[in-house]
């Protein structure tokens, strides 16, 4: 028997339990405010003397009439802060500044006024004071006092930003949307529109606009272990979508239906949005590279299915691919060329270590390729010139599917993928035996100090795992709905 005093306490604990559960509301395993801090530092150290970097947040894009796409942040921007909302502005400088009132600083952030009218349409804002809270950034204002924030921008020798893309909308009612802090801007710094050249804008002498992306590439590319803990999540959720397809796949299921399997796996996870469009391609549509249709209603079983896909979580992405037979088990003629993507996908990773090029890597990957077509008198001799596998072996991953960072040589924490392919449609100039085979292996790896870790292992990569998988039970087996009534 408990005491009823007991039972109380129990209550207690297990009441608070519930309110703490219900009042949280978001996963806290976001980039710290100290990793945003850490990274503005990094970048104020590698920066050219007396210059100043500045970066806008990215545009609200329209869908269609008044419907917006849901709005991601610009990756520098949000490397930088932490900052998820549009119409915003931050200034790094590389030495301290003085404003008016004696106050030194080396960084300003411009962005959106709080408005409770406008948020209970659109969402929460943090404006000024949450983003000195939450993101600890001292030096916020609200975007509305951007143009009269004295500036004077000719004393730097390097202004330094990115080109502007002429692709943002102006809210003529808003003096501080993104439009209008990119006018202001160009004001300020002396950025001119030249009427004789179509338009084409001409920068000052100061305005660096190629260096900045550089320097962001020298920090994004080699990622923290804060970054490395979000790119793990993001990877091993893409391959657990995956496990659950090469379960759950039947004939005469759809490509959408098997995006929506693994984008069901993503959001179960958490994560928020996908790191690029699904490619789901099953047959011939496995040759169109970015095929993101995916609405072939029935897949045939003689077909293979090619799908391309990466979880966004928390901004990180992964970016994992793997092909199967629909039917679970490999033909003589796709088991071939699986095998030839496969030896020279484990080649190129085996190669992956601090030092390695990028160009060595790719090359035996392309070698491998090269002399199996050959052999398999798809291609006349290794050297012939073709299509077949038309795309490059490897990218950096992380806040972007194909992230910043420099490609001269791999080092210590970079994150890349490794993702050769061969891509034979229907009509190529071979046996038509090989029509509509189409292979892409692609997995993510993260470089250590010397050697590699394979991210993305939970998803089988060779012919014998992946048959093996197909015939595990699913528990979509049984997973039925109501026919789709119509009017006709
Ligand atoms: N998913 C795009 C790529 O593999 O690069
Ligand atoms: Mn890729
Ligand atoms: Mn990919």
């Amino acid at each position: 028997m408990i005491k009823p005093s007991k039972i109380y306490a129990i209550l207690i604990v297990f009441l608070s339990g519930f309110f703490v559960s219900q009042a949280q509301e978001r996963r806290d395993d976001y980039l710290s405010a100290d990793f945003h801090q850490d990274r503005r530092e990094q970048l104020r150290n590698i920066m050219p003397d007396n210059s100043v970097a500045v970066f806008f947040a990215n545009p609200v894009r329209n869908r269609a009439n008044d419907v917006d796409y849901v709005y991601h942040q610009d990756p520098n921007l949000y490397y930088l802060t932490g900052y998820k909302e549009p119409h915003a502005v931050l200034l790094i400088f590389k030495d301290n500044q003085t404003d008016e009132d004696g106050q030194t600083y080396n960084e300003i952030f411009f962005v959106q006024e709080k408005n409770p009218m406008a948020e209970m349409w659109t969402g929460r804002r943090m404006g000024d004071q949450g983003v000195k809270e939450t993101l600890k950034i001292n030096n916020a204002y609200n975007g509305s006092t951007f143009k009269d924030y004295n500036i004077d921008f000719s004393q730097f020798d390097k202004v330094m930003f990115y080109d502007f893309k002429n692709d943002v909308r102006d809210n003529a009612s808003d003096q501080a949307d993104l439009y209008s802090l990119q006018e202001q801007f160009k004001q300020k710094v002396g950025y001119v529109t030249d009427g004789n050249t179509l338009g084409k804008e001409l920068p000052s002498r100061n305005i660096d606009l190629s260096e900045l992306n550089t320097l962001m590439a020298s920090l994004r590319g080699i990622k923290t272990p804060e970054e490395i803990d979000l790119l793990r999540k993001a990877v091993f959720i893409s391959t657990v979508g995956q496990v659950e397809v090469m379960k759950a796949m039947k004939p005469g299921m759809s490509e959408f239906e098997i995006q929506g399997i693994h984008e069901y796996v993503f959001k179960k996870y958490g994560s928020e949005y996908e790191g690029y469009p699904s490619i789901v391609g099953a047959g011939n549509n496995g040759c169109i590279l970015h095929y993101i249709e995916n609405e072939k209603p029935m897949i045939e079983s003689k077909e293979m299915i090619l799908m391309d896909l990466g979880a966004e979580y928390h901004g990180y992405t992964a970016d994992v691919t793997r092909t199967i037979p629909v039917d679970g088990e490999f033909s003589p003629e796709e088991k071939a060329i699986y095998d030839l993507v496969y030896k020279a996908q484990e080649e190129a990773i085996q190669m992956c270590r601090p030092g390695a090029t990028f160009g060595e890597i790719s090359a035996k990957a392309r070698q491998i390729i090269n002399e199996g077509l050959a052999e398999l008198g798809i291609i006349e001799n290794p050297d012939s010139r073709h299509m077949y596998y038309p795309h490059g072996l490897s990218h950096h991953i992380g806040l972007d599917v194909h992230d910043l960072g420099p490609y001269d040589m791999l080092r210590e924490n970079m994150a890349i993928t490794i993702e050769p392919g061969i891509y034979i449609p229907s009509g190529s100039k071979c046996d038509p035996k090989w029509w509509g085979i189409a292979v892409r292996i692609e997995d993510d790896i993260l470089i250590t100090k010397d050697g590699f870790e394979l991210l993305s292992s939970f998803a089988p990569r060779t012919t014998e795992e992946i048959e093996k998988m197909m015939k595990q039970p699913s528990p979509l087996d049984d997973f039925q709905l109501p026919d789709l009534k119509g009017g006709k």
